[in-house]
């Protein structure tokens, strides 16, 4: 079993437009932790920093600042050799992940041999096989022996997934795992997840934009806003009583069928994707007060993460009892709101 724990994580990009060279913060002091048979969800509209902290935990981008560490459930730290086995990343595309020249059984034996799991080819290919039959793929000899384009998107990222629990995966990073297959199978891929972090109780980072999915497969909500962790908490918690201005949006405008004026709202309150152009890193204020309903002189100071409830924190200055609590609710209404 393994513990994952990120702390105080930065990563600035530098940009070039013409000759001027600026630095962007992606990922603005981010701390959260993974333990083993818990799901954390990861959610925050397109550009929020969700994916840069994802590369950053499997070592694809190395962070500006701060630290992530992987321990063992007997406290010794996982070392830098076995970091990549340990920490096994499920990405978005899986026709991208996957090798198009070789065989589902190649993609499964490599990881497999390289880690020692595996010493003869029959062993190889009874250990593959096994995998396969773990997420579902069978008859297993038959789609061993298959290449990518001979799968269904939906049966491709589940070679992916078998590939992440090739070399003894503990803790698991899905980067918006079913974003890129049909809505008709996203659900039986999410399962399959959640029962293989039950089975080998794996630390698990959801990342999604999709809220309902984080609150029914997750324990422990993060809401990303612009880099920085705007709100986290019990997943129902966060969904169904959410404190900051930014959750509160995006809980309303979630896909609800109680939420009949959800788009309405939306529009009033100029939801629009953020781009990039401010940088989080240089702006000592809360991030979102030039889109926020509430904002008030104050919020030109940054936030600090304030309890709202058990477990609960908002990055907000409004607070429960201060009489400017009086945001849309999560169902879309606007009840409370100061004339
Ligand atoms: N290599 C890079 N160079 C410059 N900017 C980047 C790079 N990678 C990501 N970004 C920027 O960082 C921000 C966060 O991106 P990303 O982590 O992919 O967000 P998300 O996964 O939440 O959609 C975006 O504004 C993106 O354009
Ligand atoms: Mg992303």
């Amino acid at each position: 079993m393994t513990t994952l724990e990120v702390r105080d994580l930065v990563k600035d990009f530098s940009i070039r437009s013409g000759l001027r060279h600026s630095r962007f913060r992606a990922v603005d002091n981010v701390s959260f932790t993974l333990t083993p048979g818990r799901t954390v969800a990861l959610v925050g509209e397109s550009g929020s920093g969700k994916s840069t902290v994802a590369r950053m935990i499997a070592r694809l981008e190395r962070p500006t600042a701060g630290r992530i560490t992987a321990t063992r459930s007997d406290g010794t730290r996982v070392a830098d050799r076995d970091y990549r086995d340990h920490v096994q990343m499920v990405f978005q595309d899986p026709f991208a992940s996957l090798n198009p020249f070789h065989t589902v059984e190649h993609h499964l034996a490599r990881p497999l041999k390289l880690h020692g799991r595996a010493k003869t080819r029959e062993e190889t290919r009874r250990l593959a096989e096994e995998l396969l039959e773990r997420v579902n793929l069978t008859p297993a000899a038959d789609i061993a022996r298959r290449r990518p384009h001979e799968l269904s998107g939906g049966q491709r990222q589940r070679v992916a997934i078998a590939r992440a629990l090739a070399p003894g995966a503990r803790v698991v990073i899905a980067d918006e795992p079913v974003s890129m297959l049909d809505v008709s199978i996203r659900l039986g891929v999410l399962n399959l997840l959640a029962r293989l972090q039950r089975e080998d109780d794996l630390a698990v980072l959801y990342i999604t934009h999709d809220l309902a999915t984080a609150r029914h497969f997750s324990d422990d909500i993060l809401v990303m806003y612009r880099g920085r962790v705007v709100e986290r908490g019990p997943a129902d918690e966060v969904i169904l009583n959410p404190r900051h201005p930014y959750t509160k949006i995006l809980a309303a405008a979630a896909p609800n069928p109680d939420a009949r004026d959800r788009d309405r709202l939306r529009e009033a309150l100029g939801l629009e994707p953020a781009g990039n152009s401010t940088l989080p890193g240089d702006d000592p204020g809360c991030t979102f007060r030039d889109r926020c309903p509430s904002a008030t002189d104050v919020c030109a100071r940054m936030p600090e993460d304030f309890e709202v409830g058990y477990d609960h924190y908002a990055k907000c200055w409004l607070r429960p009892g201060e009489g400017r609590d009086a945001l849309p609710a999560a169902d879309g209404t606007a009840a409370g709101r100061p004339a």
